[in-house]
């Protein structure tokens, strides 16, 4: 049996995990990530995770083979450094992340992007088991994604690619944290859904709302309360038609979307379906189904664990 370190870095917090290659999960948590604050900041945080995951195993005696990290941006995996492109996470870019990591703990070290991971993840565990096509979103600050085209993860050409959240879906649209405009993130990621439910309730009620997050919205929505509804059915039809977008070109066996939007219900994944067959052309559908991720919380640990657990 082999147990690794997973991390699953991202805009609000840090979840890590013990897993083993069965894909048991020893011991879990999750701690702030301080994105907002600075990059050592967060190195810290992913060092204290570390260590906390390390003390367990040695307490139980438990070999490790290693970290895994799954990070928001673009990836040089191949020298675990995180080029540039998280824009939710202050001055994260350009930070030789492997190389810190494997210094501090003495363990090898793997990184890759944060949606690659939990793609994987729900490939190899989750949802998609046994699929060789898949499309996986992760729909939370931003939006992440992830291509499993034959069997094997797609990352582009030095894995600078599916960055999926910043397709450009509208011309002259409003401005994303990438430096472009109209990116789909800007308009269907949670966040959207959250600066869209405030500008109509200020637009309404004369006032700024009490802050509000993407579960309270969910749970507006259904109680009937109608700014939430329209909110949440327009980010829906956004989210739908960036995704018909996603099956015209990959045809995949399933679209998975994890991020916390999806434990919505499954009124949330209808509305999606619902948007998306507005937009596809049927004959590349045929094959797919749009369905919510399954791992939840775990599967960006679970996924960047498996990076070392699968060598
Ligand atoms: C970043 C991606 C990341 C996604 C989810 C986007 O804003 O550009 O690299 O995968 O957020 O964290």
């Amino acid at each position: 049996m082999k147990y690794a370190i997973g991390l699953d870095l991202g805009g609000s917090s840090i979840k890590y995990g013990l897993v083993s290659n069965k894909g048991d999960i020893l011991q879990e948590g999750k701690i702030p990530s301080f994105a907002d604050e600075s990059s050592d900041r967060i190195i810290e945080q992913l060092l204290l995770a570390v260590d906390t995951v390390k003390e367990y195993a040695t307490n139980n005696n438990i070999e490790l083979c290693g970290i895994g990290i799954g990070t928001p941006g673009i990836v040089d995996q191949i020298n675990g450094v995180v080029l540039g492109g998280a824009e939710n996470l202050k001055g994260w870019e350009n930070i030789p992340l492997g190389d810190i990591i494997s210094k501090y703990s003495g363990l090898k070290v793997w990184v890759n992007n944060d949606a690659n991971v939990m793609g994987l993840a729900e490939t190899r565990f989750g949802i998609a088991k046994g699929c060789t096509d898949v499309v996986f979103l992760t729909v939370g600050t931003g939006i992440g994604g992830a291509l499993i085209i034959d069997g094997k993860l797609y990352g582009g050409y030095k894995n600078r690619g599916t960055e999926l959240g910043h397709f450009p879906f509208i011309a002259d649209g409003e401005p994303c944290a990438c430096g472009s405009v109209g990116c789909l993130e800007t308009y269907a990621s949670a966040a959207a859904m959250v600066g869209r439910y405030k500008r109509m309730y200020k637009d309404m009620n004369d006032m700024e709302c009490s802050d509000v997050d993407g579960e309270e919205i969910v749970r507006l929505y259904k109680n009937g309360d109608k700014l939430a509804m329209a909110a949440i059915d327009e980010n829906c039809r956004f989210l739908g038609h960036g995704i018909a977008g996603f099956i015209n070109i990959f045809s995949p066996q399933k679209v998975v979307i994890g991020g916390g939007l999806a434990d919505a219900g499954e009124f949330y994944l209808e509305k999606i379906r619902e948007a998306s067959r507005l937009y596809v052309m049927p004959d590349c559908a045929l094959n797919t189904t749009i369905e919510a991720a399954i791992l939840g919380n775990s599967a960006g640990f679970m996924g960047a664990a498996g990076l070392c657990l699968n060598e």
